[in-house]
């Protein structure tokens, strides 16, 4: 048997309860597929600022760099000045060990509800970039608090940054039947960073010709995504673009519940790091009321990201199944967490 090591970090709110499940439905396929999961936990996020003031200490990201993969529930939580976690601890697992792929897949399953009445055949990735634009940090206030404070959040975008990301969705898009690469930006008002990505995007194009290449603005994507979803089948954007039309394309395809996400380093100079779509959910947290699924599903991207492409493949099924048989009943976390369990476990 093959053993993998996990850096697990359940973080806040409903962030332990997802996390609980997911690490039920790793070792029941790790049991079945001849491999085994050797976690180490790692007690961050609100509980541990209130105590220490620590958000991610270096020694302690260095530990968690050894792993072959990272597993994280949620950060963030209300009694924390908003920005202190979400910055000084999931971001900065990001940025250091560079997950310039944020890998987020939407599917309609056949049977599970959607908002839209008629959204045909949805399943496509987006490919979000993870280390730069307005997530950087680069920028500052001035005369806060006063009538003339400036606010500044500067986009930094670099011809590296861009193009590895790129070649990275254009490789993905390569690997899907459809062939398809949507670029989302916003290049018609943010004509710097914009003009960048298009050239780019058309400059790498030419290598990949079986790939068709389209561009949306931003804003029309959002309304593609809600009357048209079934035409993107890999849509390569920015951080911040990325992140806000991830959360639409989690509603319409089931709801944020399902949606899964891999923050990957294509290189393997680190450890890749694996997540659900959603936040902490402060409003249900501790009531076992939070969908466990989308924690379940990034185990899966989790394993195939290892090289278990059998055991990816056993999480998806499971998961699938269970949201083919959902009724509409309420059940807890740990009895949808159960249910996927069994079914993983054959
Ligand atoms: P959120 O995703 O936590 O919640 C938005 C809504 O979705 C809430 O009504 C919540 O109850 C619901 N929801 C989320 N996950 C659910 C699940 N698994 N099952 C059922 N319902 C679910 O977003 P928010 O309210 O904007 O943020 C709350 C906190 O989480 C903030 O501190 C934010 O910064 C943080 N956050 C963290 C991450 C992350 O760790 N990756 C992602 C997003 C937000
Ligand atoms: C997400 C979250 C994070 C992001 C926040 C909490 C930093 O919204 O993972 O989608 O914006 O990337
Ligand atoms: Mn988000």
């Amino acid at each position: 048997t093959k053993n993998f090591t996990l850096a697990v970090v359940p973080g806040d709110g409903i962030g332990p309860e997802v996390t609980t499940e997911a690490l039920k439905v790793l070792d029941a396929v790790a049991a079945r597929h001849g491999v085994t999961f050797d976690r180490t936990e790692y007690g961050l996020g609100a509980k541990r600022w209130h105590a220490t003031g620590e958000t991610l200490p270096d020694a302690e990201l260095a530990e968690i760099r050894k792993h072959d993969a990272i597993l994280l529930g949620a950060v963030g939580d209300p009694s924390v000045p908003s920005g202190v976690l979400e910055r000084g601890l999931l971001l900065k697992l990001r940025f250091t060990l560079d997950h310039y792929v944020n890998l987020r897949p939407s599917k309609i399953y056949p049977s599970v509800g959607s908002p839209l009445a008629n959204p045909g055949t949805v399943d496509f990735v987006v490919v979000r970039e993870g280390t730069e634009g307005p997530y950087v940090g680069n920028g500052g206030a001035l005369r806060v608090g006063t009538p003339a404070e400036i606010a500044t959040e500067v986009s930094v975008n670099t011809a590296y940054g861009v193009e590895r990301v790129v070649r990275d969705a254009f490789a993905r898009a390569q690997a899907r039947p459809r062939k398809k690469l949507t670029l989302v930006h916003k290049n018609n008002v943010l004509v710097h960073a914009g003009h960048l990505w298009k050239r780019t995007v058309d400059a790498v194009a030419t290598e990949f010709p079986e790939i068709t290449v389209d561009y949306l603005h931003v804003d029309a994507a959002t309304i593609f995504l809600v009357t048209d979803p079934a035409r993107f089948d890999v849509i390569v954007t920015d951080n911040l673009f990325g992140d806000i039309i991830t959360d639409l394309a989690a509603a319409i395809s089931g709801g944020i519940g399902l949606a899964a996400s891999g923050n990957i380093n294509p290189d393997r100079t680190a450890p890749s790091m694996f997540e659900p779509v959603h936040g902490s959910a402060p409003d249900i947290a501790g009531q076992q009321k939070a969908d466990p699924t989308a924690a379940i599903l990034s185990a899966g991207l989790l394993c195939e990201h290892l090289g278990l492409t059998e055991a990816a493949r056993a999480i998806e099924a499971a998961v699938e199944a269970d949201i083919e048989e959902r009724t509409g009943s309420i059940r807890s976390t740990a009895e949808i967490g159960d249910a996927i369990t069994k079914r993983a476990a054959g």
